[in-house]
């Protein structure tokens, strides 16, 4: 019997000052191997709208869309705590909205919800949220949801004020009942202070070396999303070429009458 991760998994952790791995899966197989490979969290993160439908940002992903990938992901699971991103204008409308729309992902087969930002409104959010019985992971530090506002891919955080208010809506969060927040492109040291001022644990995806775990987009890390490397980013490998490679051959071999063999055939 497999042991599924938890968000008292994660307390635990955190308690523990054990450090833990996240990773953004978007189909059935990817999900499974990356379960299969220890990562504790896997996020159907909306980057799936860059790197998986091609949008320009996350912002065109719809909760339809979100939905159908979020079940894809949650078959492949059974180790991993499946946490889906709630796309944009998902949880902005009203309370009831925010809640129905959550309540689906669960439904869907995700553990928790992971939402941006710390706005009061937000707040309210969340503490419905977890009235009704849904984990909820906070965003905050660099939020792309906010693109439009925030005028581009910019680093958060970079002053002392700028780092108290990103810690003063960290703590907000944590007393409206996440039980974790991921710190986005903030500098070093402000994704240590926050994390050293909350007893949940922080997630970095580019907020330095100091936070209790870590968050990448899986298409950065096998190599396989050619657009832009956040410096943040660490690629392992070079899905892009092996996958250009793969169909070179397949498309050669099919031309030249390589493909099919003898032992690739029917008989009668
Ligand atoms: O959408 C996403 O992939 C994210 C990151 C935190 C990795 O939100």
């Amino acid at each position: 019997m497999v042991k599924k991760i938890t968000v008292q998994t994660l307390k635990k952790y955190k308690q523990q000052n054990e450090k833990f791995s996240a990773l953004t899966a978007y189909d059935c197989y990817t999900a499974k191997y990356i379960d299969q490979a220890g990562v504790d969290i896997i996020l159907v993160g909306d980057s799936l709208a860059m790197v998986a439908l091609g949008y320009e940002n996350t912002n065109s992903v719809s909760i339809e869309e979100m939905g159908i990938f979020t079940k894809a992901v949650a078959r492949g699971v059974s180790h991993a705590m499946v946490v889906a991103d709630m796309p944009f204008l998902s949880y902005h409308v009203n309370i009831d909205s925010a809640v129905q729309n959550c309540g689906m992902m669960i439904k869907n087969g995700a553990n928790a919800v992971k939402i941006e930002g710390g706005s009061d409104y937000i707040i309210s959010v969340i503490r419905r949220l977890v009235q009704v019985g849904i984990p909820v992971m906070g965003h905050l530090g660099f939020t792309p949801q906010f693109l439009n506002t925030l005028g581009g891919y910019k680093i958060q955080g970079k002053s002392k004020e700028a780092a108290d208010e990103i810690l003063t809506q960290a703590k907000q969060l944590e007393e409206a009942g996440v039980f974790s927040i991921v710190l986005e492109m903030v500098p070093e040291e402000c994704g240590k202070y926050i994390t050293e001022n909350l007893s949940i644990p922080t997630i970095s995806c580019g907020a330095g070396r100091f936070c209790d775990a870590q968050v990448l987009v899986s298409d950065d890390v096998f190599g396989k999303f050619p657009e832009f490397k956040p410096k943040f980013a660490r690629k392992y490998g070079d899905m892009q070429s092996l996958i250009f490679e793969c169909a070179k051959q397949y498309n050669d071999d099919v031309k030249s009458g390589r493909f099919p063999a003898g032992d690739e055939i029917f008989s009668m």
